[in-house]
């Protein structure tokens, strides 16, 4: 579907974007081979790429863990309790923010307004929203999604 966009398109940079999302879902991040092989596709050089998936918070130039958690940091979040959820989620992970847990289940980002103001303070997690949080909330999610990985892991 999107090598098809790119090929009926007259401008293939205007898809950079779209195509560097959807080989970051195929590979999981954007590793140098996979930039240089979106780059390929939309005729641009490499280091362009680089650039971009730099500006882009959901682009990933490092592995992340099964679960991106991007906590918004934004400010009626901030007002709404920032400070002590991003504290309680460091704690719980055992991680800092920028981090994945060792076991590869959990990466924390911060993440700038997702439009979820009347619901902050917010965080989506692997696109999905979440808020008004609390930290028994964040527990629950928390261990909901290491129930849903364990049942889903292969042993
Ligand atoms: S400020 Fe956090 S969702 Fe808008």
């Amino acid at each position: 579907m999107l090598s098809q966009q790119i090929q009926a398109s007259k401008h293939p940079p205007e898809l950079v974007v779209d195509v560097m999302m959807a080989v970051q879902e195929h590979y999981g991040y954007l590793s140098d081979e996979a930039l240089e092989e979106a780059a390929a596709m939309v005729g641009m050089a490499p280091t362009k790429l680089d650039e971009l998936a730099t500006f882009y918070t959901f682009l990933y130039r490092e592995p992340v863990g099964r679960y991106v958690i991007h906590l918004c940091d934004s400010v009626i979040c901030w007002m709404d309790g920032y400070e002590p959820l991003r504290d309680h989620l460091c704690k719980k992970l055992g991680i800092q923010m920028g981090e994945t847990t060792p076991d590869g289940l959990f990466t924390l980002l911060p993440v700038c307004c997702i439009g979820y103001c009347d619901r902050s303070p917010a965080m989506l997690i692997n696109k999905k929203a979440y808020g008004p949080l609390t930290s028994e909330k964040i527990d629950e999610i928390l261990e909901t999604l290491r129930s849903e990985a364990a049942e889903t892991t292969p042993s």
